[in-house]
């Protein structure tokens, strides 16, 4: 419970859920199709779904340009650091392709699911403004999208910026099935200052596949305690060293590392993405500042940093100039296995990728790492990043507060509470249908926040108890 990670989120973050509730026009399409043709639930509620979401598909499409992509989900075996294990993989990639698109667009995601088990996809960051069944939060926004089943996701982008895309079903994400997501805007005050965009996807990595880290995390035996990851990677790749791996692994320890190649004289938009289970990493360029100009996508003024801390979800825009000699030079992120509540053995949490300029020899880099100090495991100074355009703070109608912990359970297991209250999921019936179904109060157990009022400006007070950090993010906000 030190850092913040992934084996808590999947059960608080989504445990939160703020839940506006629709006026009439939302009621009950839901319960008109026909149950007798389906024997699983799932697929019932999954049809039910499509039902709706063409009832509500966007009227006026012809206004915007729509924007495309089909994403098939399988599972394969690869190895991303040399350690073979079988990994989630998008259209036959690992992590899977970017997903783009213009700030404006529709953006339709159609997914095949190719598992043996359901799945969803979430686009991280994107607020779904009047589509909140395509959030993708199984148990919240829809049911997971059966084995061997489609699903498409149709929603418009009326933001810019870097965010990601990944299942929300388990820890399916831990094991590849994410990829980045980024709008473009093309009124974006810096377009005119970089030259080229580079996407750098961090991830820590585990050798163990996710349901049985999941089955230890959520044991007496844990106390609560995170598996430590077995090595980190940056765009899907890094070295290991293999006599750490079990006997009989399959493993070779010359895996490459990603390469960056980069043009004197030009000037790159690094986005970078955190899609970490558990491990926050500091990212640097040896001798390349970085310009933060976006966070989250909230463009910022530029402020310049040597390292960068990058916590779970999180991502940054960065500019960097190639105005360096023609070298090779070390792009690192550094695991801060200093906030781990096990002191990790066998990690080698320094993980490294290449930056090469055009035309350098090919000797390895053998360049230095930045100096600065970087206060142990904590964000990026919030007063350090300013909106490009300032904001004004709206009047607050209302405040929520919530308190986040976690202790263990009636069997010792220990799990995440907001208010006292563990979430449960209820896949069958997710709390939107049960919006839908005109649902009014909420079990306990549902952590549903009701807003009455269409417009309310509501301040979250989250007081966390816990020793570690913890992101949280909005999942979703129905409105109609
Ligand atoms: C790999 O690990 C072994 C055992 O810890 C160690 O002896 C060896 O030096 C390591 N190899 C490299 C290249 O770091
Ligand atoms: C990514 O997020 C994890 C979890 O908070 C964090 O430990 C890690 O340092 C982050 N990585 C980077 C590059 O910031
Ligand atoms: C959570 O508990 C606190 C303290 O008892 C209370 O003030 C607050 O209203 C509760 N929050 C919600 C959303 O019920
Ligand atoms: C839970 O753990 C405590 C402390 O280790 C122990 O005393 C207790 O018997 C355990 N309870 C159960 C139900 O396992
Ligand atoms: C949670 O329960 C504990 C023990 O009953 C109590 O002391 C605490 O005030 C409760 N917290 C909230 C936020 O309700």
């Amino acid at each position: 419970m030190y850092s913040l990670k992934i084996w808590e989120l999947v059960f608080i973050l989504i445990g939160s859920f703020l839940l506006l509730l629709p006026n009439e026009s939302l009621s009950s399409p839901l319960s008109s199709s026909d149950p007798s043709s389906y024997t699983n639930f799932l697929e019932k509620r999954y049809a039910e779904h499509h039902e709706f979401y063409e009832y509500h598909e966007f009227h006026d499409s012809n206004e915007y340009h729509e924007k495309s992509y089909n994403i098939k989900i399988t599972k394969g075996p690869y190895a991303p650091d040399g350690f073979k294990r079988d990994v989630y993989l998008v259209n036959g990639q690992f992590p899977g392709p970017p997903i783009e698109c213009n700030k404006g667009d529709v953006l339709v995601i159609n997914v095949e699911n190719h598992l043996n088990e359901d799945t969803t996809i979430h686009s991280h960051g994107i607020f779904q403004r009047g589509t909140p069944w395509y959030d993708g939060v199984p148990g919240q926004t829809q049911g997971g999208i059966p084995p061997h089943k489609k699903f498409s996701y149709k929603f418009k982008v009326d933001q810019s910026g870097t965010y990601w895309y990944h299942s929300h079903s388990r820890a399916q994400y831990t094991e590849g099935l994410l990829g980045p997501l980024i709008v473009h805007d093309p009124n974006d005050p810096y377009l005119h200052e970089y030259d080229e965009e580079i996407i750098v996807i961090l991830q820590d990595w585990y050798h163990t596949d996710s349901k049985t880290l999941l089955a230890t995390f959520l044991s007496p035996e844990s106390e609560g305690n995170e598996p430590d990851p077995d090595n980190g990677l940056i765009n899907g790749k890094n070295s290991y060293n293999c006599s750490w791996a079990p006997d009989g692994s399959k493993c070779n320890s010359n895996a490459p590392l990603a390469k960056f190649k980069l043009v004197y004289g030009k000037r790159y938009r690094f986005r970078i993405i955190n899609t970490s289970a558990f491990a926050t990493f500091i990212f640097s360029i040896d001798d390349h500042p970085l310009d933060v100009i976006e966070v989250e996508g909230m463009i910022t003024k530029r402020h310049t940093v040597h390292r960068l801390p990058i916590n779970i979800a999180q991502r940054y825009s960065v500019i960097v100039k190639a105005d360096k000699p023609k070298k090779k030079y070390w792009m690192r992120s550094e695991m801060e296995s200093a906030c781990f509540a096990a002191p990790a053995t066998n990690l080698n949490p320094l993980i490294k990728a290449i930056v090469e300029y055009e035309g350098c020899d090919n000797k390895n880099p053998s360049s230095t790492a930045w100096s600065d100090d970087v206060e142990n495991c904590v964000d990026l100074n919030a007063k350090d990043l300013k909106p490009y355009k300032p904001q004004k703070v709206p009047k607050v109608d209302r405040k929520i507060e919530i308190t986040i912990n976690f202790k263990p359970d009636e069997n010792n297991v220990t799990l995440g509470y907001i208010n006292n209250s563990t979430y449960k999921i209820d896949i069958k019936n997710p709390t939107l249908y049960k919006v839908f179904d005109g649902v009014k109060k909420f079990d306990v157990d549902q952590n549903a926040f009701i807003l009455e009022k269409d417009g309310e400006v509501i301040d979250i007070i989250l007081k966390n108890e816990d020793a570690g950090e913890h992101p949280f993010h909005l999942v979703c906000v129905v409105n109609n």
